[in-house]
């Protein structure tokens, strides 16, 4: 079968950039991507520099396919019903409420979507899963299509995202591989089949992987857990490096040319952040609880344990160095997103750094070079709202540029390893690099 139209639901950090791609690779297949949220869409229909996702490189792919056969939309029954194909690419975050809160993933955005499609298509689809999902969701999925679908026949693909914010174009024109995940039934191979001939478009066959639907929905958890499991052991060592002299960074070198391990994900950092592994790890842990592998569920759970930690860590770090009461230091926060060259705040270190250097008394001025102001206000009063803290505005400025940063700071807080900020001169104030700029270990150097 070959495919002419594809339909994406959520024009998100996935769907936005994994369907531009698909549709600058396929120029022969009509990609349109719908969300329920306007203003999202206004904007992927909007000036090339104002997109809703900041990723080098996205711009231009955008420039080249918007219009010819790339759309972004609102009318999510339209691009349903018209489509062969459809991907889920919705957020999946952490239950807040009812079971499992705190860490199940939280499937409703996921279950909204089977209902919408069940209820328009018409005619046959493959479904494909590209947000990140617990293990054997696809049987949840198929249930509500086929419990509320009509004389359609639908076939379910897993295929996860493995893209990395901020390399994402990069990542997805050269994936390490696509994995493939359908049902072993003949027409599920031919659904397989059916998205390996539009990732053959770019990717080498041998980089494309197929499996069965539970193995590809949890390796995506899987890779998440073991990358971020490095993270937070490379972590755990710098605060021994820390009492005893060693160095981090050289820790970081001298193991990772050890070729069974390798060089990345070894930087030692302020914890890791975003909107993935926190997220996914704390469905892995649920996963197993449920299934009653306790040990195998605190065994990951260590992982979020010392990224925690690490974060206090962190914090404390600067409040001590003040004596204990930040009352009156200004305090400078450069970087806000989780990482470089990404908009993206969710779960950024950062956001939880402000709020313990705020409660203990600091004047904070924040800046960014990619997330907006009232991105940064959102994610305080996120937090904050419920305490009915004091106006945090009074205490806390979002600078427009680095050049407005106070002459008189007390100390500079380096939270995103931004390009940018490595030719600022320090050299007057006290700097606490939690991203390995100036240097891997955190440190602070004299003032004046
Ligand atoms: P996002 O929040 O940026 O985007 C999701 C979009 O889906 C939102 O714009 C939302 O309005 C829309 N949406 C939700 N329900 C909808 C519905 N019923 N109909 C239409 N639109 C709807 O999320 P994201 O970062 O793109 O992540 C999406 C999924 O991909 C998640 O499962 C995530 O774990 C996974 N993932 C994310 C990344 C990443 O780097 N962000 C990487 C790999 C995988
Ligand atoms: C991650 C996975 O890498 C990607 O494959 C998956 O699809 C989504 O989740 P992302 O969260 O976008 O991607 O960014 P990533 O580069 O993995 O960084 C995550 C966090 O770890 C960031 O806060 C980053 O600064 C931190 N990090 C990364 C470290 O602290 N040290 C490192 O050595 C590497």
């Amino acid at each position: 079968m070959k495919i002419k139209k594809i339909c994406c639901i959520g024009a998100g950090y996935v769907g936005g950039p994994t369907m531009a791609v698909i549709a600058l690779k396929c120029p022969d297949i009509k990609v349109t991507v719908v969300d329920l949220n306007e203003e999202r869409i206004v904007a992927w229909n909007g000036p090339l520099d104002t997109l809703p996702v900041y990723e080098p490189g996205l711009a231009e792919v955008v420039a080249a396919a918007r219009g010819r056969n790339l759309f972004f939309s609102i009318e999510v029954d339209r691009a349903i019903e018209e489509a062969e194909m459809i991907f889920m690419a919705v957020n999946t975050p952490t239950k807040t409420e009812g079971e499992g809160a705190g860490m199940a993933a939280d499937l409703s955005y996921v279950e909204a979507c089977a209902k919408n499609i069940a209820k328009v298509a018409k005619t046959n689809k493959i479904v494909i899963e590209k947000s990140t999902l617990p293990v054997r969701t696809a049987e949840k999925i198929k249930e509500i299509l086929d419990r509320e679908g009509k004389e359609a026949h639908f076939e379910i693909l897993s295929n996860p995202e493995f893209l990395a914010e901020g390399t994402a174009i990069q990542d997805l024109f050269k994936s390490d591989r696509v994995l493939i995940g359908g049902d072993e039934t003949e027409s599920g191979q031919k659904a397989v089949q059916t998205l390996i001939d539009i990732y053959l478009n770019w990717i080498p066959k041998e980089q494309i992987l197929t499996t069965n639907v539970w193995s590809s929905e949890l390796s995506k958890l899987a890779s998440n857990a073991m990358l971020a499991q490095r993270i937070s052991s490379i972590n755990s060592l710098s605060a021994l490096c820390e009492k005893t002299g060693a160095d981090i960074d050289e820790l970081s070198k001298a193991i990772g040319m050890d070729h069974r391990i390798g060089p990345k994900f070894l930087k030692a950092s302020v914890g890791f952040g975003g909107s993935c592994f926190q997220k996914d790890i704390l469905n892995l842990v649920y996963l197993c609880r449920y299934y009653g592998l306790d040990e195998v569920a605190e065994y990951w759970h260590q992982v979020i344990k010392i990224n925690d930690y690490q974060k206090v860590r962190f914090a404390q770090k600067i409040i001590d160095h003040f004596g204990g009461d930040l009352t009156g230091k200004i305090i400078a926060i450069l970087g806000w997103a989780f990482k470089a060259n990404t908009n993206d705040s969710r779960e950024s270190p950062a956001i939880y750094i402000a709020e313990k250097l705020f409660k203990a008394g600091a004047i904070l001025e924040i800046f960014d070079p990619m997330v907006s102001k009232e991105s940064i206000f959102k994610d305080i009063d996120f937090y904050w709202e419920a305490s009915g803290t004091e106006d945090l505005k009074l205490r806390i400025s979002v600078l427009d540029s680095v050049n407005e940063l106070d002459l008189s700071i007390d100390a500079v807080a380096i939270l995103t390893e931004w390009e940018a900020f490595k030719s600022l001169d320090f050299s007057k104030t006290i700097v606490f690099d939690g991203r390995g700029i100036l240097s891997s270990s955190i440190y602070s150097i004299g003032k004046g």
